[in-house]
């Protein structure tokens, strides 16, 4: 559905790099700042590090190169169906056990579970990424719809992925926000560097959203423009 008439390739191009940029960000703060990764250990704090480290990669990152790898990937129709199904089952796995890790945090230092607005839209988010995705599979893949059930459902997956998308950068944002406060009421400076660096992190993930959606809204490459009809 391009709405805007200008070509979607500049547009994945600053998508790619602002992906890797927030990666990057997001790795040397838990690194950096909060002491790294673990799976087990008694610093626990080490084990919810692993919460907006997965969930940045797997539902942010991947998910959106996975929205974006109709508009750039240089490849047949059916490839690209493949590549973009199995980005986001990866994204989807990543999600669920970054999910998993926020839990583990709470449940090893007997912190409540679902207390937050960020929790209650972070499950909403996942339960309808996995609903996206299965009836993706199952309507574009296999078995595959008719060609009717095929053509009718583009624009309700291209609208459904497109919310379900902005949901879970928004859900990343208040993530942040929610993390940096925890920390800043247990002494962490409110202007030093690391709450400048997680705020621009947030930052620099919704522009990386932005760019995903202005790619989706775009001109894609020529043989795209039928695409609708041909699925
Ligand atoms: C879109 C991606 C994300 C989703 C779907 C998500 C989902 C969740 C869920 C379901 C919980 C509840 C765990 C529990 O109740 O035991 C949680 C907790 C938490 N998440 Fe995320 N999260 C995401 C990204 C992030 C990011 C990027 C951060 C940044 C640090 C973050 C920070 C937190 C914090 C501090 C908690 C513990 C407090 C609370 O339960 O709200 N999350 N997250
Ligand atoms: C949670 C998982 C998914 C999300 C968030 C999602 C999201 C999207 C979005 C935003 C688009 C528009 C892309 C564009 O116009 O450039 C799209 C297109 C499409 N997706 Fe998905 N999708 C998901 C899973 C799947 C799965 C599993 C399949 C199965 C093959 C699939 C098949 C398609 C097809 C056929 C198109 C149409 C491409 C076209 O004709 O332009 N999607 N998806």
């Amino acid at each position: 559905m391009p709405a805007l008439g200008v070509p979607s390739t500049p547009f994945t191009f600053v998508v790619h790099a602002l992906g890797v940029a927030v990666l990057i960000l997001v790795l040397v703060w838990s690194i950096y700042f909060r002491g790294g990764f673990a799976w087990e250990a008694t610093d626990k704090s080490l084990i919810f590090n692993l919460h907006p480290f997965l969930m940045v990669l797997g539902l942010v990152f991947l998910g959106g190169e996975a929205i974006i790898s109709y508009r750039y990937l240089p490849l047949r129709k059916d490839v690209k169906k493949l590549v973009h199904l199995v980005l986001h089952a990866i994204a989807l796995a990543l999600g669920i056990i970054g999910i998993y890790t926020a839990f583990k945090n709470h449940n090893e230092t007997g912190v409540a579970n679902l207390y937050s607005l960020h929790s209650w839209i972070g499950i909403g988010v996942i339960c309808l990424y996995g609903i996206q995705w299965i009836y993706g599979f199952l309507v574009f893949f296999y078995p595959k719809g008719s060609p009717g059930l095929r053509n009718d459902s583009v624009p309700w997956h291209v609208i459904f992925g497109l919310l379900v998308y902005i949901l879970v950068v928004g859900n990343a944002t208040l993530g942040f926000l929610e993390k940096l406060t925890f920390l800043e009421s247990s002494g962490v400076e409110k202007f030093g560097s690391e709450a400048f660096l997680v705020n621009f992190t947030a930052l620099v993930t919704l522009v990386f959203g932005a760019f995903v959606i202005f790619s989706v809204i775009s001109q894609g490459p020529v043989e795209e423009d039928h695409s609708y009809s041909e699925i």
